[in-house]
């Protein structure tokens, strides 16, 4: 993986003059036409006060999963973890929530502002076992990047 590279793209879009929505969206279209086994990028973040997660930005198909309880599914799991989710083979997962037959894998990592899990990004891919810790590597950074970006009002 050209890490570095995907870093510099990711570093260009969020220092782009243009709203947080603009900057989320050109992530995702970024990394799944950028890197072959990414099928399906997307943003969820918590949604408001409700112990659920809220599909935001994505890039590749439409899923009915815009709603994701805590605790639900892999999405839901590391909203309560706090912890990165790699799953090499979803088939091996009980608690998992299926956005097609043809997904084999997932990626979800968390984004923390301000020590608060507030979201994640979420990657569905078609192939078995694809992951390595580049990808957590890049990932973490975007996570990191987009977290910049939402920094909470101080209370
Ligand atoms: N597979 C996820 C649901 C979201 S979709 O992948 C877009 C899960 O188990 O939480």
């Amino acid at each position: 993986m050209q890490i570095n590279i995907y870093k510099e793209k990711i570093i260009n879009i969020i220092d782009n003059n243009t709203s947080l929505e603009n900057k989320l969206q050109a992530i995702c279209d970024y990394l799944k036409s950028e890197i072959s086994y990414y099928n399906w990028v997307g943003f969820y973040f918590n949604n408001g006060d409700e112990q659920e997660l809220k599909l935001a930005q994505f890039a590749g198909e439409a899923t009915e999963h815009t709603i994701i309880p805590f605790g639900k599914g892999i999405c839901g799991q590391v909203a309560v973890s706090n912890e990165n989710f790699v799953v090499q083979d979803v088939k091996e997962q009980e608690n998992y929530i299926s956005c097609g037959f043809n997904v084999k894998s997932e990626i979800v990592i968390p984004i923390f502002v301000n020590g608060q899990n507030i979201g994640q990004i979420d990657i569905d891919s078609h192939t078995s076992n694809p992951f390595t810790e580049d990808d957590v590597q890049l990932l973490e950074f975007v996570c990191q990047k987009v977290a910049n970006l939402i920094q909470l009002p101080v209370i």
